[in-house]
């Protein structure tokens, strides 16, 4: 971002300089360009994580494509780089029909059932197991989409839907910005004229954390995980929210793409990479059981350090003419099995039910349980989210319950051990008073969260020093929760300003 004021003037004014004179032919020539290269430079940004540019640089050539658009409207294409975020939809979804069906994948859940999977390919091949090359990649826990380009342009994109026909997200996908609104030139098989590929539309576990947070102090119901986060942010009517989600996407496959020489699935990501995807780079080739046993076990533990939740890992046959040979059923290829890593989830007890009061007065109910190791780290804690919450999934104080993290972070219960109940536990009910001030708690309309509705709440003014001074606001260095307790209870400050 431009910092300097002046010159931002000067920046501007140049921009208007350069335009007194042009016709509308010239100006169509020079917007053709300066997307080609805001294109570029967003592929340099966002997938190969290493600008060509400085973002000052980035945003005069943006800027510059804006004002020749606001001067000749007529120039104004789809597809330019400044029309990522569309207008709300109106009347709900188009439906899409995909070009070839989107199968869904045969699981195995251990490594006997991996063996059979192999086993059974390289019997309908006839060739031995040692002799099939497979390609290696990680299972992304998200949403699967399809995107279709003509002539090298981002025409349309749908959700899966029933694997034949999906709803029409256009508008939605255009505001990723890792999916390529063109694509770069590829070097060896040119751009093709239609291209349809298909990926994983996935949040980071901190996105969705971040999301989670703010929908919990709002009162509104919580994404139960990062897949059904994504799914929802796929679905929003006004692509301007679609956008705050912060969605990224792999894609890890193309169908419908005539006349290409490509015979492999690994090569035909190499090509996909060069087109301007964003390609998983965890993808390997490999041969033999073995070999796949290695990578699936390098990934068991290192998986919980990827900033995306992965539920898997998916195994394919490379070569597409051994695909052809083995073909698929009505639901999945026949070259393909996802291995499915098991839940990470632990038993524990609940000794306590506290409620706590966020920065917006929302009252959650919060589970205090006998410390226990999930997933790398000692849990003591689980959100109940609200008394629905506490109804549905029937939980009460002194229960055994089964926990996990909610995008690998935030610890959560699955469900309660009801077997294990022995006339010792006791109902929760939620207070009707502010635990912290005693004012009286509300339950605004539409809200699933009741709320102190004191401003003067001390929890309120707490968590709102809390947030104001942290990494995500003013990042004051070393003012923690800690310290504003400290300076709160020795009454030196009492709130944000
Ligand atoms: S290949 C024809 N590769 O997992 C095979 N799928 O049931 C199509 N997924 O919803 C799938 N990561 O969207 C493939 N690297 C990956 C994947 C992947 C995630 C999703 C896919 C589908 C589900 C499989």
């Amino acid at each position: 971002m431009i910092q300097d004021n002046n010159k931002q003037d000067e920046m501007e004014k140049l921009l208007k300089l350069n335009m007194v004179e042009i016709t509308e032919k010239t100006a169509r020539k020079i917007a053709e360009k300066l997307r080609d290269e805001l294109e570029k430079y967003n592929h340099y940004y966002y997938i190969k994580n290493d600008p060509l540019i400085t973002d000052a640089e980035y945003d005069l050539l943006f800027r510059k494509l804006e004002a020749l658009e606001k001067r000749f409207p007529s120039l104004i294409i789809e597809n330019s780089p400044t029309q990522r975020i569309g207008a709300p939809i109106e009347g709900g979804f188009n439906t899409l029909q995909h070009g070839e069906k989107m199968l869904s994948l045969q699981d195995v859940f251990d490594y006997d059932e991996l063996r059979d999977f192999i086993k059974r390919v390289s019997k309908d091949l006839s060739i031995p197991p040692g002799e099939i090359d497979f390609v290696c990649e990680l299972k992304i826990d998200g949403s699967a989409i399809s995107v279709v380009y003509e002539d090298g342009i981002f025409a349309r994109g749908a959700t899966r839907g029933d694997g034949v026909i999906g709803e029409d997200i256009t508008s939605n996908l255009k505001t990723i910005n890792t999916i390529p609104l063109r694509l770069q030139k590829a070097k060896d098989e040119g751009v093709p004229d239609i291209l349809e590929v298909r990926g994983e539309v996935y949040l980071a576990k901190e996105e969705f954390v971040r999301i989670n947070t703010r929908r919990e102090e709002e009162g509104i119901s919580t994404f139960a995980n990062p897949r059904n986060a994504a799914a929802g942010s796929l679905r929003q009517i006004d692509p301007g929210m679609t956008a705050k989600r912060k969605l990224n996407v792999f894609i890890y496959t193309a169908v419908l793409v005539p006349g290409i020489k490509i015979q492999s699935h690994f090569k035909m990501l190499e090509f996909l990479r060069g087109l301007g995807f964003r390609v998983n780079p965890h993808v390997r080739k490999v041969r033999g059981i073995e070999q796949i046993k290695e990578y699936v076990e390098s990934w068991k533990d290192r998986r919980k350090d990827l900033s995306y939740e992965t539920d898997g890992i998916v195994i394919k046959v490379d070569k597409f003419s051994l695909q052809q040979a083995l073909g698929q059923t009505s639901r999945n290829p026949r070259w393909a099995a996802a291995y499915k890593f098991p839940p990470e989830q632990e038993t524990t007890r609940i000794k306590k039910i506290i409620v706590s009061v966020g920065r917006t007065g929302a009252l959650t109910p919060v589970a205090e349980l006998e410390p226990v190791k999930v997933a790398g780290s000692t849990v003591a804690h689980a959100t109940l989210h609200n008394e629905d919450e506490i109804r549905r999934k029937d939980v009460m104080i002194g229960d055994w319950v089964i926990i996990h993290k909610a995008g690998d972070v935030i610890p959560e219960i699955v469900k309660v051990i009801t077997e294990k109940r022995n006339g010792t536990q006791t109902a929760f009910k939620m207070p009707d008073i502010c635990p912290v001030c005693y004012s009286k708690a509300i339950r605004p309309e539409g809200e699933v969260a009741l709320r102190c509705p004191s401003i003067a709440c001390p929890a309120q003014q707490f968590e709102k020093i809390v947030h104001f001074a942290s990494k995500g606001g003013m990042d004051i260095d070393g003012l923690g929760p800690a310290i504003i307790e400290k300076l709160l209870e020795k009454n030196l400050i009492n709130n944000v300003s």
